[in-house]
């Protein structure tokens, strides 16, 4: 049983293979958080709760003369604010006064077999009947203007936890949301460090590990997305936690918009952690009888280490949250023509291209920017989505045609949420890009944001699209989106309504996308925004794989997809094996280190073919064939961070191990040549320790490598790279 409910003591147990969480209403109706860590035999957990008169932190009325009692300083299972707890909140609701009190207190509770859904958001969802169950709590407000729900979803098998919050209004009176977090755990003790990856364009996901001091600390932004610069996974991780050892919890939220993740530490030493919409600029207007639905957060939790919290991601990402035909068929090696020509191209441009890669095994030919409207450079065109017949030299449908005789799918690029003020469509409708009255717009790349909360704006450019992608048989579309939204102001809606239009911009993103992904089931969506600027859980419930980032550098790349590999598994990881000099660092890497760095991703190519020599070409269908025969136990089997940036070495390694442990593969790139280096070795990981793996001709015990390591050839030049493939003998 995931979901223990002892309805006489009231208290809630939800277990997981490997965790428990568990939380109480006690003699009030307040809802304590009492546990979540590892699973242990079941009990109750509120003999941990210690109550004492601490000065300054008052006492709920019902709680008469007991100056004890204070949700001030008890552990709170989704906390208010204007409760007498001075600690970030995780609801903040303004009603008809003018007045933000809520005292939630608890209601009922009920299981329901399989796991909630939340319309018109991401979701994990059940493989198959029976691999979740939700726990719903429903809480009331003294005033009985609102009602809160709080779902839990618990894949036991899976190891995860899922959660979302729901807010109705029962008043007569509309209400203001001016919070609903969508995640709030309470740590009453424990050193804590905060673990978030930040970054910047073309330098997406580094790590940065902090420990927690008294106080609040944060990641998030009000970008419109979940940015280049945080992203909406952080970890809480135990000061001694490190890969392979230590407690540690991963907190995913799948949304896409502005989110705010927040630790702060009180004054009694303990930690809470908050995740969900940023409260910033957000104001939600319930009317009577409406409800609001936060996004859903996902939270794991290891005790040992951030492998077993990745691995956990990483399967309940790939199994339960990505959808569609490409979930599981083997997506095919693409070729993009961005870096090969940028916005400078013809059709037979592209078909030479086409054609070379057809030669060397590529299997799909994606056209990027510039194919449409006027768009021979990123000043103008966006919004205009007709094909550019004359550049092109053809009809869309000719060049899919021609594209798809070489025997190669055909993909194309859109950026469907942008505008250009130079383009028909803003000519047109000038109220559709996000402007505010009487002010000029913040332009970005030159372009501006389409209004994606309204239907009509969504219609439009749905319409456009379907007339493109109807007749010209096409199996892969990039979305991109390439600026921060900014001027967040919707002409469709009242004043006292604008705090909702970046939620309702990323309700509409996704309405969008679920239309799309219905409207064409065989087509593979690949998500961007400049690279890995929207790269989160919440859109890979749409499209499976995101390029990661414009940064194709394959050194560069080591520490993106590191940071990356935390929370999403590898078959979502666009990566892309580029030009040298690389076109953003100069650097020259060999073209073996490039797809060695590349199939950590979803692997293809984005470069000009006329360009390569014929010994390249004839390696570039060398690595095609090994990523091919290699496919399953990189996308589906588990993945090794074996060294870390932060240790300096002077190689980077990692590894990917079948679920039956039966094959691995083990990457190495020399990072950093140094003469007369001392001989290095790696310590494999996820191996049979008993069994034997035969390597190059050698056998080897599993527990050898692993514990002895794998001796490192010493580089020859720098940047060189290395593949280690192992099988079990029997
Ligand atoms: C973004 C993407 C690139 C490319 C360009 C085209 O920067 O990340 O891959 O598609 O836009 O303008």
């Amino acid at each position: 049983m995931a979901i223990l409910v002892d309805r006489k003591n009231s208290l809630f147990t939800l277990c997981t293979k490997s965790s428990m969480y568990q939380m109480k209403a006690d003699s009030l109706g307040v809802l304590l958080h009492t546990y979540y860590g590892k699973r242990t035999e079941n009990m109750d957990f509120s003999y941990l709760i210690q109550k004492r008169d601490h000065g300054f932190s008052g006492n709920p009325y019902e709680a008469g003369m007991d100056r004890t009692y204070s949700l001030d300083t008890l552990p709170q299972e989704y906390s208010c604010f204007g409760g007498g707890d001075y600690r970030e909140s995780a609801l903040a609701v303004r009603d008809a006064y003018g007045a933000s009190a809520v005292d939630l207190r608890y209601e009922g509770c009920e299981i329901l077999k399989g796991k909630y859904q939340i319309p018109g958001l991401p979701a994990f969802y059940e493989e198959n009947p029976g691999q979740a169950e939700t726990l719903v709590i429903t809480m009331k407000n003294e005033r009985k203007n609102i009602l809160v729900k709080l779902f839990y979803g618990v894949f036991e098998e899976l190891d995860l936890l899922t959660r979302t919050v729901s807010v109705e209004n029962c008043g007569e009176e509309p209400v203001y949301l001016e919070r609903v977090m969508s995640l709030c755990v309470d740590q009453p003790c424990g050193n804590w460090d905060w673990m978030t990856f930040y970054g910047r364009h073309e330098m997406e996901r580094q790590v940065s590990r902090t420990a927690i001091h008294h106080g609040i600390q944060s990641a998030g932004g009000l970008r419109g997305t979940s940015s280049h610069q945080y992203n909406p996974f952080v970890i809480l991780a135990d000061s001694k936690a490190s890969e392979i050892q230590g407690s540690c919890y991963g907190f995913s939220l799948l949304y896409s918009g502005n989110f705010l993740a927040e630790a702060e530490k009180d004054q009694f030493n303990q930690t809470r952690v908050l995740m969900g919409i940023h409260p910033g600029n957000f104001r939600y207007k319930l009317e009577k009888g409406e409800s609001f639905y936060a996004p859903e957060a996902a939270l794991v939790y290891s005790d040992k280490g951030f492998e077993k919290m990745t691995h956990v991601f990483h399967r309940a990402i790939r199994n339960n949250l990505c959808r569609g035909k490409f979930k599981n068929a083997r997506r095919p090696v693409l070729i993009n023509n961005w870096e090969g020509t940028y916005f400078d191209f013809t059709g037979d441009k592209l078909i030479a291209m086409a054609k070379d890669a057809a030669d060397m095994g590529v299997e799909l030919f994606v056209m990027d920017d510039g194919w449409f409207g006027k768009r021979d450079d990123d000043n103008s065109g966006l919004g205009d989505w007709q094909v550019n017949e004359k550049k092109l030299g053809c009809t869309l449908q000719e060049l899919s045609e021609k594209i798809h005789g070489l025997g190669m799918k055909f993909g194309i690029w859109y950026e469907p949420e942008c505008v250009s003020q130079d383009s028909d469509l803003y000519r047109a409708h000038p109220d559709w890009a996000f402007q505010i009255p009487g002010r000029n717009p913040i332009r970005s790349r030159n372009q501006l944001v389409l209004d994606f909360s309204r239907q009509d704006v969504r219609d439009h450019i749905f319409k456009e699209m379907v007339q493109v992608l109807d007749k010209a048989d096409v199996d892969y579309l990039k979305w991109d989106f390439n600026r921060s939204i900014c001027d967040v102001y919707s002409a469709q809606l009242p004043a006292d309504r604008q705090g909702e239009v970046l939620h309702r911009y990323v309700l509409g993103l996704y309405e969008f996308l679920d239309r799309l992904g219905r409207r064409y089931p065989d087509m593979l969506i690949e998500g961007c925004s400049g690279g890995g600027g929207r790269f989160d859980a919440g859109m890979l419930h749409y499209t499976p794989q995101i390029w990661c980032s414009d940064d194709t550098d394959a050194i560069e790349r080591l520490e993106i997809q590191y940071g990356t590999s935390f929370c999403y598994p590898v078959s979502a990881m666009g990566a892309h094996v580029s030009a040298c000099p690389n076109h953003q660092t100069g650097r020259t890497t060999p073209l073996g280190t490039r797809a060695t760095v590349a199939m950590a991703g979803t692997f293809g190519y984005e470069l000009d073919p006329a360009k390569l020599t014929e010994e390249e070409k004839e390696e570039i269908r060398k690595q095609i064939c090994r990523f091919k025969e290699y496919y399953e136990l990189i996308q589906r089997g588990d993945y090794f961070r074996l060294t870390a940036p932060s240790e300096e070495r002077h190689y980077a390694a990692w590894e990917f191990v079948s679920p039956d442990q039966k094959e691995a593969l083990v990457s190495v790139v020399a990072s950093k040549v140094r003469t007369n280096d001392p001989p290095a070795r790696v310590l494999l990981r996820g191996l049979k320790e008993e069994g034997i793996y035969l390597l190059e001709g050698r056998e080897y015990t599993g527990g050898a490598l692993m514990y002895g390591g794998l001796p490192l050839p010493e580089a020859k030049v720098e940047y060189q790279s290395w593949e280690f493939y192992l099988k079990l003998k029997n």
